[in-house]
């Protein structure tokens, strides 16, 4: 039990102008989930985190936008124009005046870190009943961050910028990874007196160590175990690194698990996504959002699971298969060429190639419900228009359009009738041959 309660400070103002990009940096996405939501998810899954503070500026609107849709516990704080890191915290101060506890502060960018880290970085603060700790990391190649600063007695003294850096100080190895935990009520008078006198005119948040000695209070720094959880995003090329590094966590998991993968090049499974034992992944799978795949299922190759996917033991999901958003019991198979959304199989369902459950109408912009239940089956090329229900047993003739309930054991067609004309190729030829001479 920690010795007081925590909120936390996101700092998710900044351009990111090196993204190159209209989107704001922070909403960018690995798996369909934005880096801001990273952050968010690990500082709640902590436990011990119950509001957050997400600091906004750069396309305000759509970052507060993403947040009030998905988190509860945070509150955004315009932060306009961006003057620094300090004066992004300092924006917060207004509502956290009563506030007699810790608050984590972390920036938004940095998808990778854990809460497991964060736990251990509080758990360190609270037992040493620190006013500030810094998390550190050691590189051998510093460059860019900010330096931890050492006096004779090895004593943590401050944070120096690279740009403000002495050659001397440019040769630490020990850098600021950017992750706070403050003691609020001893800590926080620190940012009305930050100053901007600094290589690049901005207030640093990163002062408040040298405030916080000077005030003869207890600093101190945590080093973190995994310098990887510290990677932030500043390009699509880091974009691109953080997405690789999340997925080898993810698949490592998986066949920790059990799950056989062919390939873990071409397989991609966001790490909210849950599969049982023995359930083969074959090349070219792309499993994005949370989903929960039973046992001694075959997928792929080359299937897209979206999200929301709760999917049972012995299932077959196979070549250019999408699903998104269903629920599919034990021994059903949807071998190729089809989609299922918003959709419920049942118990051994046999989805013919080219399904497709139309879930979506365009112009009312309603997603409706497609049911499929126990041993019923879909021929090829049939087109399922929800809200519809295929009962039990029921059959669905290749090629036809479902747009009622088809009741169980029956069959529904809706092919016009085949006619066959024989000969009439040969007619033809004979027609044509004749008529050139
Ligand atoms: C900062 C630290 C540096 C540390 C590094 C770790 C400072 C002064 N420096 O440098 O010591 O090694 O992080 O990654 O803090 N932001 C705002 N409002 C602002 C400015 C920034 O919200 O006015 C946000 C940015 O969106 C970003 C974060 O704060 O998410 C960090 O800002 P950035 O300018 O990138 O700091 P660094 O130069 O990386
Ligand atoms: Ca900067």
């Amino acid at each position: 039990m920690l010795n007081k309660k925590v909120k936390s400070i996101i700092l998710a103002a900044g351009k990111g102008t090196r993204m190159k990009s209209e989107l704001p940096k922070v909403l960018h996405s690995i798996f369909n989930k934005p880096l801001l939501g990273y952050v968010i998810d690990a500082v709640n899954n902590t436990g011990n985190v119950d509001e957050n503070y997400i600091i906004v500026g750069h396309e305000a609107q759509k970052v507060e936008e993403f947040v009030i849709k998905n988190y509860k516990n945070a509150k955004c704080i315009l932060q306009s124009p961006q003057l620094g890191t300090g004066d992004a915290v300092n924006k917060a101060v207004p509502f956290l005046r009563d506030f007699d506890g810790y608050v984590i502060v972390i920036c938004g960018d940095t998808p990778l870190i854990t809460s497991e880290t964060i736990n251990s970085f509080i758990e360190f603060h609270d037992n040493n009943s620190a006013d500030l700790t810094v998390m550190s990391a050691i590189f051998d190649n510093p460059k860019n961050y900010g330096r931890i600063v050492r006096d004779k007695n090895n004593k943590f003294i401050a944070i120096v910028e690279e740009k403000d850096a002495s050659p001397e100080q440019k040769t630490v190895k020990e850098v600021n990874a950017g992750i706070y935990c403050i003691n609020w009520k001893t800590v926080s008078k620190a940012f009305q007196s930050l100053k901007n006198n600094n290589a690049q005119g901005e207030y640093y948040l990163t002062d408040i160590v040298k405030w916080a000695v000077e005030q003869n209070l207890i600093v101190q720094s945590y080093i973190l175990e995994n310098n990887e959880e510290m990677f932030g995003i500043n390009s699509k090329a880091q974009l691109a690194e953080a997405t690789k590094i999340l997925n080898k966590k993810s698949l490592e998991r998986l066949m920790d698990d059990g799950v056989q993968i062919v390939d873990t090049n071409s397989t991609f499974v966001s790490p909210e996504t849950t599969i049982g034992a023995d359930t083969i992944l074959l090349p070219g799978v792309y499993i994005t959002g949370k989903n929960i795949i039973g046992k001694n299922c075959k997928i792929g190759p080359f299937a897209h699971i979206r999200d929301g996917a709760v999917i049972g033991n012995n299932v077959r999901i196979g070549n250019f298969v999408e699903i998104k958003k269903s629920t599919i019991k034990d021994n059903t198979n949807v071998s190729h060429l089809s989609y299922i959304g918003d959709s419920e199989l049942g118990e051994k369902v046999n989805i013919g190639a080219g399904t497709i459950t139309a879930n979506y109408n365009p112009i009312s912009k309603v997603k409706s419900k497609t049911i499929i239940k126990d041993g019923a089956n879909t021929g090829s090329n049939s087109v399922i228009v929800a809200p519809v229900t295929i009962n039990e047993m029921a059959s669905v003739a290749a090629g036809s359009v479902i747009t009622k309930d088809v009741e169980a054991y029956s069959l529904a067609i809706t092919r016009s009738p085949l006619k066959i004309f024989s000969n009439w190729v040969k007619t033809k030829i004979q027609q044509y041959s004749g008529g050139n001479k």
